[in-house]
């Protein structure tokens, strides 16, 4: 004859005391989880952004609406050139008062192609590159919006001093390179 199972003999059936149990457990362990993974990444970040160098790479009162201004960070290479632009709207990593202020690496993600000066303040978008035409969204933290490319367009992490603005690191690796933090020889 077949035994019966806790859950078959229970009046409370498989939701009773034990079935809540087992979720409260499930959550709390998951929870814990979570934390668990979130924290080395937290810590990670931390020390990879105390590695990168802080450049000044202009002035919020000099920046025009829509007119990407160069500059090379991490290193004085042409593989390090990015473009710091004022947006229509906030984005992720943005400053300045409306949070529309943002950096961001200009070789595309896919092959390597130059973007140039192919950044859209208006539109809030960097390309369509033109070798498979891969666009990229500023506001969220250069994600790709369609295209070839499935890696989105590395942010230069930025920091403000009343109207002067800094570079102070990286986010994503700038295409050909397995760490940003070295210099090309
Ligand atoms: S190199 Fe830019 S989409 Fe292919």
């Amino acid at each position: 004859m077949k035994k019966q199972t806790d859950c078959e003999t229970s009046s409370e059936g498989c939701s009773g005391e034990l079935g809540q149990l087992s979720r409260r457990h499930f959550l709390f362990g998951s929870g814990a989880a979570l934390l668990t993974l979130t924290l080395p990444t937290l810590g990670e970040a931390q020390v990879l952004r105390s590695e990168y160098p802080r450049q000044k790479i202009g002035n919020l009162s000099q920046l025009i609406f829509n007119q990407p201004l160069k500059f090379r960070y991490p290193w004085d290479h042409v593989n390090a050139e990015n473009y710091l632009i004022r947006l229509s709207e906030p984005a992720g990593g943005g400053v300045g008062p409306e949070n529309n202020v943002v950096a961001f690496n200009s070789l595309c993600t896919h092959q390597g192609a130059r973007l140039d000066e192919n950044f859209d303040g208006k539109a809030c978008i960097a390309g369509p590159c033109y070798l498979h035409w891969t666009t990229f969204d500023l506001t969220r933290h250069g994600m790709v919006i369609s295209g070839h490319a499935t890696v989105g367009l590395p942010q230069i992490l930025l920091e403000t001093e009343g109207d002067e603005i800094y570079a102070v690191g990286i986010q994503g690796l700038i295409f050909g390179y397995s760490n940003n933090r070295q210099a090309p020889v």
